[in-house]
Parts: structure tokens; C-alpha cells; sequence
């Protein structure tokens, strides 16, 4: 089966409100595909003018962490339906900055997964290992552990709409990104991972992008690995280039 592929930018801490609607304008006609899913996911303060602005085009826009209570006292949070309610269609969930920086559990990523699903909201499930777990051998087993406990509970309907995102972390933001071999390798066996937890034909339809210091000269060959349905990318989405990695 065919897989539609998806790139999706994440903007992480980046642009203020004025400077996200100035750089959809940028990016808008240079990102346009009939064969690629886009999604842009900004930063929370600027999801409703980037929602606006991408208005009339294809563009998605996705946010880049929520909280998986419905609404509550959670000072700072933001919750399913109001990412819903603001028109935004993806969200990530377990980016590995979140995991470091903000502790995210792989427990708290299941919740989340779960929540975004409830809402309709399609996940962006983000995993990925340290360059010490590579060197130990274990890629695969941590990742399949991440991936693992991120879909517990989630259906076999619910996973066909998932969105996998494989990064591993010493290739974000460091310029060294993983090769062809390295990518398809980790996304392929994410792929055998989900046959066995649901079945062969979830497992064709879920997308898996890779991430990681993807620039315009290494997309064509990453994305055109069997088992990697695009990518998710950092600091080239904020470039007039993401359309070159868009149309790889
Ligand atoms: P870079 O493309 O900047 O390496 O970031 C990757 C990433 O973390 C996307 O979520």
C-alpha cells in the first residue's frame, strides 16, 4: 500500500506571532504539493494567526505539546479541545526536548496520545535514542520500549492515523544527521513493531517521518527509504528551503 507522505516543520521556540504570519507568507507558495501532507506546528501563542494565515491553502497546523486533562487547574497548560476549538488538525507529543527539558514520561506520552485521539486531533508520537544508547546497541530496544508503552490502549483505527516520529537525539540541531541506512533501519523495525502489536495492515498504513538535521540536500534520500513516509523538521522549516524538502 501507498503511503501519502507527511512533513511537518516544527517551529519550537521560535517567531513571535507577527513574525509566524510573515514567515507562512514566505513559505506558503513554496511548500504548496498535491503529493506531500504539510503541517506547520508553532508555538502555542501563534497557532490561532498561523491558523488564519494558512487559510485557503493545504497547509495544517499542528502544535507542539498539549496537556491530556481536558481543561483543569494546570496553570500554563493547554488541553485537547482547545487546540481543536483553535483549528489545529496535529499536535506532537514526547518530543525528546519535552522528555529532557520538561519530564515527560513515556506514561505521560500515552495519556497524551490517548487524549489526542479522543479529540481527533492526529499525534505526532515523537521517539528516538541518546548517542550513548546507539553506542550500547540498544536503538532498537528503547525505541520499540517508547513506542510500546506510547500506544497502549490506542485501537488499531485510531494507530492507522498515527503519525510515528522517529528522532534520534544526537542528530537534532547538531548537523549530523543520521544516514539512509541508520533512519530506514530504526523505521523499519517500528514498522515490525507495529505488526506485532496490531497487525500487517496497520502497520502499512501508519506514517513514520524521520528527524533530525534534515536539510534540502539529505530529504530526497531519506524520504524515499520504503519504511519513511517523511520527515519532521527543526531549523530548516524557518527557511524559504522547507520548500525544497517539501517538493524533495
Ligand atoms: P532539527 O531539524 O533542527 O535537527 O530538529 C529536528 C527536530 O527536533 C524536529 O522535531
Amino acid at each position: 500500500m501507498s503511503r501519502r507522505k507527511i512533513v511537518a516543520g516544527n517551529w519550537k521556540m521560535n517567531m513571535t506571532p507577527a513574525k509566524a504570519v510573515e514567515l507562512i507568507a514566505v513559505l506558503s507558495p513554496v511548500v504548496a504539493s498535491d503529493d506531500v501532507d504539510v503541517v506547520f506546528c508553532v508555538p502555542s501563542i501563534s497557532i490561532i494567526p498561523a491558523v488564519a494565515a494558512v487559510k485557503g491553502t493545504k497547509i495544517a497546523i499542528g502544535a507542539q505539546n498539549m496537556y491530556m486533562a481536558d481543561s483543569g487547574a494546570f496553570t500554563g497548560e493547554i488541553s485537547a479541545p482547545m487546540l481543536v476549538d483553535a483549528g489545529v488538525s496535529y499536535v506532537i507529543i514526547g518530543h525528546s526536548e519535552r522528555r529532557e527539558y520538561f519530564a515527560e514520561s513515556d506514561v505521560m506520552v500515552n495519556q497524551k496520545v490517548l487524549k489526542a485521539f479522543e479529540y481527533g486531533l492526529t499525534p505526532i508520537i515523537c521517539c528516538g535514542e541518546t548517542l550513548t544508547q546507539r553506542e550500547q546497541g540498544i536503538t532498537i530496544d528503547f525505541v520499540r520500549q517508547q513506542i510500546k508503552i506510547a500506544l497502549l490502549g490506542v485501537s488499531s483505527e485510531q494507530v492507522k492515523k498515527a503519525v510515528i516520529a522517529y528522532e534520534p537525539i544526537w542528530a537534532i540541531g547538531t548537523g549530523k544527521v543520521a544516514t539512509t541506512e541508520q533512519a530506514q533501519e530504526v523505521c523499519a523495525a517500528i514498522r515490525v513493531l507495529i505488526s506485532e502489536l496490531y497487525d500487517e495492515a496497520v502497520a502499512a498504513a501508519v506514517r513514520i517521518q524521520y528527524g533530525g538535521s534534515v536539510t534540502a540536500e539529505t530529504a530526497a534520500d531519506l524520504f524515499t527509504q520504503v519504511d519513511i513516509d517523511g520527515g519532521l523538521v527543526g531549523g530548516a522549516s524557518l527557511k524559504p528551503d522547507f520548500g525544497k524538502i517539501v517538493n524533495y
